[in-house]
């Protein structure tokens, strides 16, 4: 497997312990702002944009999981951090089990926000063939249509979500996909990871059952599960004080 790492961009907020938010698909960086203003007064906060997303590099081909993980290791030797922690939402959840499996030394803690560690089903594997497909003849608006209204029920998040939705490279949709269609099941090693881990999930998420995030408790060895009533696919934006709550709670256990 060739990992060619590339230079994320990123931002960087306040001092302190290194933890790194990585937002899901396709969306970018600006997604966690509600999330850093509550965060940046206790922790080094640090933003990037995954590839093919935001400002960051756009690349030909598939983004696996582990390629994303490889990306997220080269910005933390830039950076010149030996330990972070990781709060993945959705599909950075996927990237960042890809990481804890490759770089466990690197990890100090984890959040999974959102996400789950299950692989996908055959039926969801080729719908993403099929959507990537779409992409590539009708651009990104098609896959913004249907997935908007499953990101979130909040009618005042809907337009900030499109926006950010279509700014996200046709070419790096595409590779995301056929990315997160390819990527192995987690849950047989879940049980190797060594640090704290919390578990994000709200009660209206439509694209990932809550479910998959008690199985992913359940299986984790030093995790909890916080478990957003009022919140859908979406929690650092419909629920942010909780999710931030949460990741400080976390940040003292993994100072500890
Ligand atoms: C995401 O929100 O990152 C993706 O929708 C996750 C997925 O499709 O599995």
């Amino acid at each position: 497997m060739d990992l060619v790492p590339v230079e994320l961009f990123y931002e960087e907020y306040g001092q302190g312990f290194p933890v790194i938010l990585l937002h899901g698909f396709p969306l970018n960086r600006t997604i966690w702002m509600p999330v850093v203003e509550r965060l940046k007064g206790v922790a080094r906060v640090i933003t990037p944009d995954l590839r093919g997303h935001g400002k960051s590099p756009v690349t030909d081909g598939d983004y696996s999981m582990r390629l994303m993980a490889e990306d997220v290791h080269a910005l933390m030797t830039r950076l010149d951090i030996s330990k972070a922690i990781l709060v993945g939402h959705s599909m950075a959840g996927y990237v960042s089990l890809a990481f804890a499996r490759a770089y466990p030394g690197h990890l100090a803690g984890l959040a999974m926000i959102a996400s789950q560690a299950e692989a996908d089903s055959p039926e969801r594997r080729q719908g993403r063939y099929i959507a990537a497909e779409e992409v590539g003849r009708k651009g990104v608006r098609s896959l913004v249509k249907g997935m908007l209204p499953r990101l979130t029920s909040r009618q005042d998040l809907a337009a900030e979500l499109a926006d950010i939705m279509m700014k996200t490279p046709k070419k790096g949709v595409i590779g995301a996909l056929r990315g997160m269609a390819e990527r192995p099941n987690a849950l047989e090693w879940l049980s190797e990871i060594q640090v704290p881990t919390v578990v994000i999930a709200g009660e209206k998420d439509a694209i990932i059952p809550i479910e998959r995030a008690r199985t992913m408790t359940q299986m984790l060895v030093r995790s909890w599960l916080v478990e957003i009533q009022d919140a859908a696919h979406m929690p650092m934006l419909e629920a942010p004080q909780e999710v931030a709550d949460a990741l400080k709670q976390l940040l003292e256990m993994a100072e500890a």
